[in-house]
């Protein structure tokens, strides 16, 4: 049933009017569904008070055990909402969010997060703490993976599209779940990428770079909020006032809830900003933080502290409402079950693989094609796939994989010997990739005897091996990278070189002097300056999910024409980031003839441009015009060019326009992405593209005024293949 905004209020107001202030606070508890040795098991806690939710279980059978004690034992009976990272899909696994925001297709992020609401709402799952949309400019901080990069305006659009492929346009609907942007904010840019770190951003770069994504988000309807772990600007994210009350509700109007990330309120004082959890209780409830998750902080300290007058009963039931309002318009109250036979029939679907499938081929992106060696000849009777990630199911699937999720991807290898039946495809793992240190997700996976360490000695050996294997084939192809326990959450790292021998081992199989192919299964931009230069093809293939190994031979045998665009920069070092385009010009700029290097030891330049991708045939840009040369504050003008297919078969092209504001109240970046579409073109094909510019593309948030400011001034506009696009253009705005 679906129920109208006053028909909402009003069961909620009926619920509270019946809740015990133990109980209104058990609303603002999430348990975790495995112990971190904090807190009474799940059981004991939902008897007392109930419970607003839980998370990090995935077991259909007990959410239906738990429901029943919520309803049936807990004194006012209200269900709870079960929670999982369901980041980029459940069972069907499609490619990870960076490698979805590299299709620049809104709709590839939107379908994916539709089946993925559809699989995990069958297993019983409501909520999902997805998107991640945090803003991302070094590459060293391992949860690149989990966001669209480094563009507001593209993260933006892909912030969009997962929120309404989760939510639908009802997200009432018994296929739907609840999104949840994370982590509000500003989590993308700790110091030196290491993770968890402190972060400290100026309010003209939060509001005009990190919170878009985040706004795009509350505009699309975003049930949730996340807030981040670590201090913004000195105040954790978890107690900030300015973030979750002034930003979130007064200026964007968001009506739902904020959950922390893990142990985030009781994290305060560990921080060293509470002075003990009951000071960490009252600065979350003060910041207007709902839900606590996990460190059960919430239900240590509030009551004590209503009964100190420190805060009334009011400040907690404003928290308590859009809990339980998720959970009314969800439909829990009616139907707070799931059937147990559901999530097999649900993820049987033909459909789901055929989503990922082309999810997969839709991101990947084509960096380099020398001579045009790809795409390869099916007619090829002997190939070696090499490198440690060839075979690996966990490294295409990637990121978050870690609640009871069985591997159950098509690896790159056996994507080639499906594409090649009559062939002989050989294989060497090469030597293995680990990481210097283990996180505390992979001690979770490997358990407490992992594989002991490859020695030098077995490593080199492996090289030999691979390299005999190689020197066999007609052809190579190299698949190298990393596993997916190398980036995602606590993944971060100082180099970004290819880890462990994987150089070594693609030298030496180059040096044979056969054609190879490098594929790329990676979770953030990695500096391949050796391969750049000697490797004739290389295809960015990311985490692809799935139907990884499908997709890559796909693409590799030309039955699909990459059109993937990087949604970041890849450095030539790792000690070159934060890295990205859309930076200020200085008083020397790079192209100006007294151009003073940044470092001495190595231009900083990118190895690979934000928005770059190749494509197996060749387009044109023609005819960029402006429709005015001059506009008022306030209007909008259209740009439009022409895309030529120029070569001999259909290919995407992602037209990308990018403005700079010349001079003005504050200096802005020498660029910045305000639009893109992906369009296909028949060979020979014109097609003219239009966009348009207006006060949401020429407004920012100006650090000398403190508001939102359109000035007047002169425009330069660019629109091409990627963001060093030269065909230029000018309007003025007076
Ligand atoms: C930690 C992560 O930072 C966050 O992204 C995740 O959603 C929560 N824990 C829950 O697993």
């Amino acid at each position: 049933m679906k129920y109208s905004k006053p028909e909402v209020e009003k069961k909620v107001n009926e619920l509270i009017s019946k809740m015990s202030l133990a109980e209104k606070v058990g609303q603002l508890n999430q348990i975790g569904g495995f112990s971190f040795g904090q807190g009474p098991g799940p059981e004991e806690q939902i008897r007392e008070r109930g419970a607003g939710s839980i998370l990090w279980l995935n077991d259909t059978k007990r959410f239906n055990e738990l429901q029943k004690i919520a309803i049936e034992e807990s004194p006012s009976g209200i269900p709870i909402l079960f929670a999982l990272d369901v980041i980029h899909g459940y069972r069907t696994i499609f490619p990870a969010p960076l490698a979805m925001a590299s299709s620049w297709d809104p709709d590839v992020p939107e379908k994916a997060q539709t089946v993925a609401a559809r699989e995990a709402r069958a297993a019983g799952i409501h909520w999902t703490f997805t998107p991640m949309v945090d803003i991302a400019r070094d590459a060293r901080w391992g949860r690149i993976v989990e966001g669209a990069g480094e563009d507001p305006y593209l993260g933006s659009a892909m912030a969009a599209a997962q929120v309404r492929g989760f939510q639908g346009d009802d997200v009432t609907g018994p296929e739907r779940m609840l999104a949840c942007a994370k982590h509000f904010a500003g989590y993308g840019a700790s110091d030196g990428g290491r993770d968890y770190d402190p972060v400290y951003l100026p309010e003209n770069l939060l509001r005009n770079v990190y919170f878009p994504p985040f706004k795009a988000a509350v505009d699309a309807g975003c049930a949730t909020f996340m807030s981040a772990y670590m201090d913004l600007n000195d105040v954790p994210a978890s107690g900030n006032q300015f973030l979750m009350r002034q930003v979130l509700r007064e200026e964007w109007g968001f009506e739902g809830f904020v959950v922390s990330d893990a142990h985030a309120v009781g994290s305060m004082v560990t921080q060293g900003h509470a002075r003990d959890t009951k000071d960490a209780a009252l600065r979350g409830i003060k910041a207007g933080l709902n839900l606590d998750m996990s460190s059960y902080t919430y239900t240590k300290g509030v009551e004590e502290l209503v009964d100190e007058g420190k805060l009334t009963v009011e400040e907690i039931e404003e928290l308590v409402r859009p809990i339980l309002a998720a959970k009314v318009k969800m439909g829990l109250f009616e139907t707070p079950y799931v059937d147990e036979d559901l999530l097999e029939q649900v993820v049987n679907r033909p459909d789901h693989r055929e989503v990922s499938l082309w999810s997969a081929q839709r991101s990947m992106v084509l960096l380099k094609n020398e001579k045009n060696l790809l795409p390869l000849s099916k007619d090829v009777k002997k190939v070696a796939v090499i490198g440690p990630v060839a075979d690996s199911k966990t490294a295409v699937e990637g990121t978050w994989m870690v609640f009871g999720h069985e591997p159950a991807a098509v690896t790159v290898l056996e994507g080639i010997r499906n594409k090649l039946p009559d062939a002989e495809v050989t294989y060497a793992e090469g030597p293995e990739i680990k990481r210097d240190i283990p996180s505390w997700f992979q001690a979770r996976r490997e358990g407490d005897n992992p594989k002991p360490r490859q020695t030098s000695e077995e490593a080199t050996a492996a090289i030999q091996e691979a390299v005999k294997i190689a020197g066999d084939a007609e052809l190579v192809v190299m698949v190298l990278g990393e596993t997916h326990f190398m980036s995602g959450e606590a993944a971060s790292r100082a180099s970004l070189d290819l880890p462990g021998r994987q150089e070594e081992l693609l030298q030496a199989v180059a040096a044979l002097g056969k054609p190879v192919v490098l594929v790329l299964v990676n979770g953030r931009p990695l500096s391949i300056n050796w391969a750049a230069e000697h490797i004739p093809a290389i295809l960015e293939a990311w985490q692809p999910g799935s139907e990884a190994g499908n997709a890559v031979a796909d693409i590799l045998f030309g039955d699909v024409n990459p059109g993937g665009k990087l949604p970041v920069c890849f450095p030539q070092k790792g000690s070159h980031a934060p890295l990205y385009y859309a930076r200020n010009l200085t008083h020397s700029p790079e192209s100006s003839e007294r151009y003073n290097p940044r470092y001495w030891d190595g231009l900083p330049v990118p190895l690979y441009a934000f928005g770059f991708g190749l494509s197996y045939t060749t387009f044109e840009f023609t005819n960029l015009s402006v429709s005015d040369s001059q506009m008022k504050v306030g209007e909008t003008l259209t740009v439009s060019v022409d895309v030529t297919n120029t070569g001999d078969v259909a290919g995407d092209e992602v037209p990308q326009l990018y403005i700079h504001q010349k001079w003005g109240t504050d200096t802005r970046p020498m660029r910045e992405l305000k639009g893109f579409q992906r369009i296909s073109l028949e060979p020979g094909e014109t097609k003219t593209v239009e966009f348009e510019l207006g006060p949401k593309e020429l407004t920012y948030w100006s650090a000398n005024v403190h508001d939102w400011i359109q000035d007047t001034v002169t425009f330069d506009v660019w629109v091409g293949a990627d963001s060093t696009a030269s065909l230029h253009a000018e309007f003025e705005v007076i």
